[in-house]
């Protein structure tokens, strides 16, 4: 390049609008615009014209900021090798940039114009519209619509679904070279959408899937005086975007390949220069997969790479000598053949993985997000979709989980399927008490499709019994399990309260003569109890049936009397809580394939304090038949209530007589009555074991 073309190509870059310039931001359709020539926007804050890059004499069509040197933010792509370049508007509504006679770009443009014109904007954006269309969404072209290597406040990066437009921010191939380089800024549309920075066909910074508030992978992407940001996520379009907050601060974000980054600049006015406010990737645990699967990156650790809690490196020898993209294996494997056995991890503060093989349900909570994944054996992680206030949706990773990062103070709660003999008792009390609905209830809440795949949607021929609170179904999990499922009805006497105060209740206890609550089932107004199945059903199925009562030998019956003593032992000595059960009756007690006697329904028990030994209700509850006199009168319970009514069961089981409905000729009231007080004495102690 001679002296004299230089000043002109400077002259031509810095003072475009030196002699040539059309004050006007407008190309009607009798007009054009040709090299020298500028459109400049109507608040003088952009200019469009011809230029060239910094070593290059290529001409190229862009846009730059009128008052600030050099910051080209958009560019048509097409080199044009002398300043022959006109740009026109045809009647058809499309922009056509001709060297000579030919045509070297245009744009298209689904819609038809009367009278079309194109016109730089403050924005930025170069629009071609109908005169008189002021709607944007009636502009024909825009060139927001196709970002270069620079996102300017008002567009969009993603992906609009029902045009198939991808706003895609893409780098120059180098400062000499605006055509598109390999580095961009991309939405890839998993189930869980999620934004990378990709070199080429390579994932080379995740920036994570939006959780409501940033990017998983930018927790201090946070309101700031700058900018204000957003994703937008609907059935049309979703996209990132970005607004500044106050007009005397200018920013813009800027892929670079060069020093492959993509970063946010501000413009310093004072010193005239752009300064760098942000940049991806921040540090080596931004690079992708750093640290391989199930390895986490935490870059203040003393080398950046551990394995999660329960996982071990892979190779060993590879990982200490800082290759980690072998990642991590699980100490103990998961065999999922009792899902319920399984449970999860809670890793705070994190970077969530790749979502490439995700669900997505954003109708769901944690806890039956949760309850899916637990019933899903490919199911390896899962948490909340969007992490605003309480924490809404469920997002669920199938695979293995790769790229997760550690915060120090940020980042969000991920799930973590682990075999349970992996989790700490604390880890499974915090995992069940997830499970929960609203209040810790610890137990897994299963879900309703569960239970009616289960019970064949409590099929009358499922059904094994009524009890006061409504009937009970036998069922069958897919894992093989059988199940007895207590459907609570929705006008029974057992409300919210007594629905929860057993399930809490079960749930603390675990005694081989208790009956075992496997989970429960909260669904709008519908309340189940899940506990595993008993063979032979309860005690008064069998004792009270002629025939059957027939397979209940003496020892048999011993043993279930001292198998239901013993569980009344540990509610009320043995447990950390005293428990009075306050119904206890032959129907509430199971049998299970051994003849093994399991004291059920807690409905209506209560829990009494370290040194209380009395308790007083307005509600008297329970069984008449098997009530003491002084609870029955005066709503006393304590443990001797209890007992009370076990020594009915003992006669009962003794007798196979019901203690009501008991009449014989000579008139006793009832069984209590016709049997004499010393065997009620001996009844009673069972009580001391
Ligand atoms: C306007 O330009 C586009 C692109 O070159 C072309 O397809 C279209 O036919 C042109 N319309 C007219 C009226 O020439
Ligand atoms: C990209 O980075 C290189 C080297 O750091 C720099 O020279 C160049 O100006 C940058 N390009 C943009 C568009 O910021
Ligand atoms: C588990 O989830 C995956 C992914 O959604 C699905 O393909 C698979 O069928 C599910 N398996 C079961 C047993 O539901």
């Amino acid at each position: 390049m001679d002296i004299l073309s230089s000043l002109i190509f400077v002259a031509s870059i810095l003072i475009p609008c030196f002699k040539f310039c059309i004050a006007a931001d407008t190309i009607l359709l009798s007009q054009s615009i040709s090299d020298g020539m500028t459109l400049v926007s109507r608040g003088e804050t952009f200019e469009l014209g011809f230029f060239s890059p910094e070593n290059s004499n290529k001409r190229y069509l862009g846009i730059w900021y009128k008052n600030i040197p050099q910051t080209v933010v958009w560019v048509s792509n097409r080199a044009i090798n002398d300043s022959s370049g006109i740009l026109t508007v045809n009647s058809t509504g499309n922009l056509v940039l001709r060297q000579h006679d030919k045509v070297v770009w245009y744009t298209t443009s689904e819609k038809q114009a009367q009278n079309p014109v194109a016109q730089l904007l403050d924005s930025g954006n170069l629009v071609v519209r109908d005169e008189g269309e002021a709607d944007s969404e009636g502009y024909l072209w825009q060139s927001f619509d196709y970002p270069s290597d620079t996102i300017l406040p008002g567009m969009k990066l993603g992906l609009n679904l029902r045009t198939g437009i991808e706003w895609r921010m893409t780098s120059w191939k180098n400062p000499n070279d605006p055509s598109p380089g390999d580095f961009y800024w991309g939405l890839l549309l998993y189930n869980y959408p999620e934004f990378y920075l990709m070199m080429g066909t390579e994932k080379f910074v995740r920036v994570g899937p939006w959780n409501g508030l940033h990017f998983s992978g930018i927790p201090d992407q946070k309101p700031n005086p700058i900018y204000a940001f957003n994703y937008i996520s609907n059935k049309d379009e979703k996209y990132y975007t970005y607004s500044l907050q106050n007009a005397a601060v200018i920013s813009r974000l800027v892929m670079n390949q060069t020093s492959s980054m993509s970063i946010r600049y501000v413009w310093m006015e004072n010193e005239q220069y752009w300064k760098v406010y942000k940049s991806l990737p921040k540090d080596n645990c931004d690079y992708y997969g750093t640290c391989g699967a199930y390895g986490t990156c935490l870059i203040t650790g003393s080398q950046i790479c551990q394995c999660l809690a329960g996982f071990s490196p892979k190779s060993p020898q590879a990982w200490n000598s800082s290759d980690w993209t072998q990642g991590c294996t699980r100490n103990q494997p998961l065999n999922c053949t009792n899902k319920l056995n399984d449970g999860f991890m809670k890793v705070e503060g994190v970077k969530v993985p790749d979502t490439t093989h995700t669900w997505l349900d954003e109708t769901i909570g944690l806890g039956e997000c949760r309850m899916k994944c637990l019933n899903n054996c490919s199911c390896m992680a899962y948490t909340n979709s969007d992490i605003r206030g309480e924490g809404s949706g469920c997002v669920m990773w199938f695979g293995d989980l790769i790229d997760i990062r550690q915060f120090e103070n940020d980042g969000q709660d991920l799930y973590i399927r682990m075999d349970s003999s992996e989790l700490e008792y604390s880890d499974i009390v915090r995992d069940q008490n997830r499970g929960g609905s609203e209040e810790n209830i610890d137990l897994p809440l299963l879900d309703l499709s569960t239970i009616v795949i289960a019970t064949d949607n409590f099929s009358i021929n499922n059904k094994i019994g009524e009890g006061g609170f409504g009937p009970v179904y036998k069922g069958r999990l897919v894992s093989g399990q059988e199940i007895a499922v207590k459907r609570l009805s929705r006008g029974s006497g057992q409300g919210m309260t007594e629905f929860k105060n057993e399930v809490k209740l079960i749930a603390k206890l675990q005694h081989r003569n208790l009956v075992k609550l496997l989970g429960c089932c909260v669904q709008e107004q519908d309340r189940m109890l899940v506990y595993e199945y008993m063979t032979n059903r309860s005690l008064d199925w069998l004792i009270f049936d002629d025939t059957k009562s027939k397979l209940l030998d003496w020892p048999k019956r011993f043993n279930i009397i001292c198998g239901i003593a013993r569980g009344l032992l540990y509610l009320h000595q043995d447990s950390r809580l005293r428990i009075i059960h306050r119904d206890l009756k032959a129907s509430n007690v199971l049998l299970d394939d051994q003849m093994i006697p399991k004291i059920s329904d807690f409905g209506i028990a209560r829990i009494f304090g370290g040194e209380q030994t009395e308790g007083n209700t307005n509600r008297v509850v329970g069984t008449y038949g098997y009530m003491a006199p002084e609870y029955a009168a005066d709503g006393i319970f304590s443990v001797k209530t209890d007992v009370f009514s076990f020594g009915i069961l003992l006669l009962e089981i003794l007798s196979g007589k019901r203690n009501r409905g008991f009449y014989l000729e000579n008139q006793s009231a009832n069984l209590v009555t016709h049997v004499s007080m010393e065997s009620v004495e001996r009844g009673q102690g069972y009580r001391n074991g």
